[in-house]
């Protein structure tokens, strides 16, 4: 059973000229901190990527030292902890998948560094999913007990709840936090993360036809400078 189709929303990270919004990145990067990865890990993102993108290389650093990581085990095999480098992966939520169903009703809540581009309609999808919530199922929807109801949803039963609420986080920019401005800016860090290449991409892109543009008009110039007496 198919969701319900998500509206395409004018995501200005989409367009073929634009980088991402690095300001709505850190905002992101903030939701997906303190709501995201309560259950959902973002595993391909080592704490580096970060750096120039949402956060400076110190306070990059800062956040990982925060965390603490097993050492390789040293000759007696002993494995002791220290504290995270900016080459250290995310910290994911749960041990394995076994502790995260446990902890999520049997649910598996999906890893989410690839999320934008798995689901169909990456963004719009994940946007409306999070802010589709209605406060009560539809009269006739049957709901399966322990999910929630969610048009676009396929099949309309989630086992995740609504998680947006307005004011659940404080961003430190004065960016007012309503439940869809989380939700575009959790987005936006998530497209980040399944493609963090993109902004050198479309410069590269960019440059690519500015410099084979210069060398068509040129060639026509010569072709035809060429050709002139012969005409
Ligand atoms: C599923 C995003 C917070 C638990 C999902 C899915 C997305 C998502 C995109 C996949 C839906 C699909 O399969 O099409 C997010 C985002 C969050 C967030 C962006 C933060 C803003 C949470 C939290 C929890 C949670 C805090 C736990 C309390 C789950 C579970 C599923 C899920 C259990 C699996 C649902 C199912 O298969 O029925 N989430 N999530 N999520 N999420 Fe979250």
């Amino acid at each position: 059973e198919e969701g319900l189709h998500a509206t395409k929303y004018p995501w200005v990270h989409e367009h073929f000229s634009k980088t991402f919004d690095h300001q709505a990145l850190r905002r992101g990067f903030q939701v997906y901190r303190e709501v995201c990865s309560s259950c959902h890990s973002i595993s391909r993102i080592p704490w580096r990527v970060l750096v120039g993108s949402t956060h400076t290389v110190d306070e990059m650093k800062a956040m990982a030292e925060e965390n603490e990581y097993d050492t390789e085990p040293n000759d007696e095999g002993e494995i002791e902890k220290r504290p995270g480098k900016l080459s250290d992966y995310i910290p994911k939520p749960y041990k394995n998948d076994e502790a995260a169903r446990a902890a999520n009703n049997g649910a598996l809540p999906p890893d989410l560094s690839l999320m934008v581009k798995a689901r169909h309609g990456g963004c719009n999808y994940i946007f409306s999913l999070l802010t589709g919530y209605p406060e009560e199922a539809p009269p006739g929807a049957t709901v399966a007990s322990g999910l929630n109801f969610n048009p676009y949803f396929p099949g309309t039963g989630i086992a995740m709840a609504r998680v947006l609420y307005d004011g659940l986080v404080e961003y430190e920019d004065g960016t007012p936090a309503t439940t869809s401005q989380m939700a575009k800016d959790v987005v936006e860090f998530l497209n980040f993360a399944a493609e963090p290449e993109m902004d050198q991409r479309k410069k590269m892109g960019i440059a690519v036809i500015t410099v084979t543009s210069v060398l068509l008009a040129l060639s026509i110039w010569v072709k035809r400078y060429k050709w002139a007496p012969i005409k």
